[in-house]
């Protein structure tokens, strides 16, 4: 497929090339044009349609082929973000006619062209090609603030992410090139100005949607494997790992998932089978997503002593990311809890974290988490014991007690204190709950 992909996009890029320099109807570009559109009929055999996207300077196709084809590409990836357009969609049934006007529209100007492409593409009768910015970067625009554009990002994530929970549900294909674009803009992110980002996280919010512990779980496990120096492209399998951890609950009764009171043996054993059912899911998608999805998915609550479930007749130690993936799914369970009646604060999690340090957790990951995400989180609001309320800056990986924190209330003009340095006489205290210092300081 990769092949005829290539082959397709050579033919593309030729007959790009001499509808510059020769007009439509030259002999040259009418050859060209036969062949770019052979070979398009060609791979869209037996599909629907066939996916481009553009993921920062590199052209995505389908699954993971990513390519980095020759230099070729460049130009044409060029006309194509100087017009706005991130992603094409070829469907099944575009006529020669279409390519055509598509190879023109990519050789206009880009000012004949306007704001929107899909409606120029229209007025000239292409109506099976589609050309669209990838949907998350609309909300990107600068003069959004930072936060904002955060929330956005992370939003428009869980949009991307519903979409493939769904495909999974219904057992369709998967949209690929959505969710990697939504990965690789939260990586990116996580791997530059982490905090805004990973604030949405570790606060808890109180509109808790179906995949907000996926997502939450997806970035709290990216972002500490990239501070345990993972590469780019594992942390990015990890983060979808994390992402379809539990996707085997979908088959789980909501009775079960949400009842209150203890589980009986039997609802208890229904519940366990969410590893083994996700795992077996997540097989039928190893092409886009990788081993390491269904390996989390059986293996997160093996526990490090092995002493969890599934039982196994050979008892072996999970997987790293497992391992990883575990820890995270922990803490934001606890955490996700605070927005419920059984609040836990912060140090409450850490401690009841800390007492499985070698049983349910792996002890060098469960360490370096909490040194990443701190006792307090970055973004909560505390109470210091000399009565002031401040908010988490910066964790102190050394100190995890003490982070850095900027004093919200008396007002101050904006003093920061780093309270590894005013131990003893100031530390913090508790959490302040509810206190929404977005609203009243900024
Ligand atoms: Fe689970
Ligand atoms: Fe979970």
């Amino acid at each position: 497929m990769q092949k005829n992909f290539e082959t397709s996009l050579r033919d593309l890029i030729n007959s790009l090339q001499l509808a510059k320099i020769y007009p439509r109807e030259h002999p040259q570009c009418r050859n060209a044009l036969d062949k770019a559109y052979e070979s398009l009929q060609h791979l869209l055999q037996g599909k629907e349609e066939i996916v481009v996207g553009i993921v920062g300077d590199e052209l995505a196709f389908e699954k993971e082929i990513f390519l980095d084809l020759s230099r070729a590409v460049k130009p044409l990836i060029q006309f194509l973000k100087e017009r706005g357009v991130e992603r094409i969609v070829f469907r099944r049934g575009v006529r020669r006619e279409e390519l055509l006007e598509f190879i023109v529209f990519l050789i206009t100007p880009k000012e004949d062209i306007g704001n929107n492409a899909q409606h120029y593409l229209l007025l000239k009768g292409v109506e099976n090609i589609f050309v669209s910015k990838i949907r998350l970067s609309s909300s990107s625009s600068e003069e959004v603030r930072k936060s904002v554009r955060y929330l956005n990002l992370y939003h428009g994530s869980l949009d991307a992410i519903s979409k493939s929970m769904n495909a999974v549900l219904n057992s369709q294909a998967l949209d690929y090139i959505d969710l990697k674009y939504a990965f690789t803009n939260i990586t990116e992110k996580l791997f530059g100005d982490y905090k805004d980002f990973l604030k949405l996280t570790t606060l808890k919010k109180h509109d808790v949607s179906t995949f907000v512990h996926m997502l939450d779980v997806a970035i709290l496990a990216m972002y500490l494997s990239y501070r345990m120096n993972f590469r780019k492209e594992e942390i990015y399998s990890i983060g979808i790992a994390a992402l379809f951890h539990d996707i085997g609950k979908i088959y789980i009764s909501r009775k079960v998932i949400d009842k209150p009171d203890k589980l009986t043996d039997e609802e208890f054993a229904m519940m366990k089978s969410h590893t083994v059912l996700g795992a077996e899911i997540l097989l039928k998608y190893t092409d886009s997503l990788g081993i390491l999805s269904p390996t989390v998915a059986f293996e997160h609550h093996l526990r490090y002593d092995v002493k969890g479930y599934p039982k196994l007749s050979f008892p072996h130690m999970p997987h790293q990311a497992s391992l990883i993936v575990s820890v995270c799914d922990v803490y934001d369970a606890l955490n996700q809890r605070r927005s419920y009646k059984n609040s836990y604060s912060p140090d409450m999690i850490y401690n009841l974290m800390l007492k499985e340090k070698g049983g349910l957790f792996d002890p060098e990951i469960l360490e370096r988490f909490f040194k990443v995400i701190g006792v307090w989180p970055i973004g909560a609001v505390v109470a210091l014991s000399d009565q002031r309320v401040a908010v988490v800056e910066e964790v102190n990986e050394d100190d995890i007690f003490s982070p850095r924190v900027k004093i919200l209330s008396p007002d101050s003009k904006e003093e920061r204190i780093d309270l590894r340095e005013r131990k003893p006489e100031i530390k913090v205290e508790h959490i302040v709950e509810g206190f929404d210092y977005k609203k009243n300081f900024s």
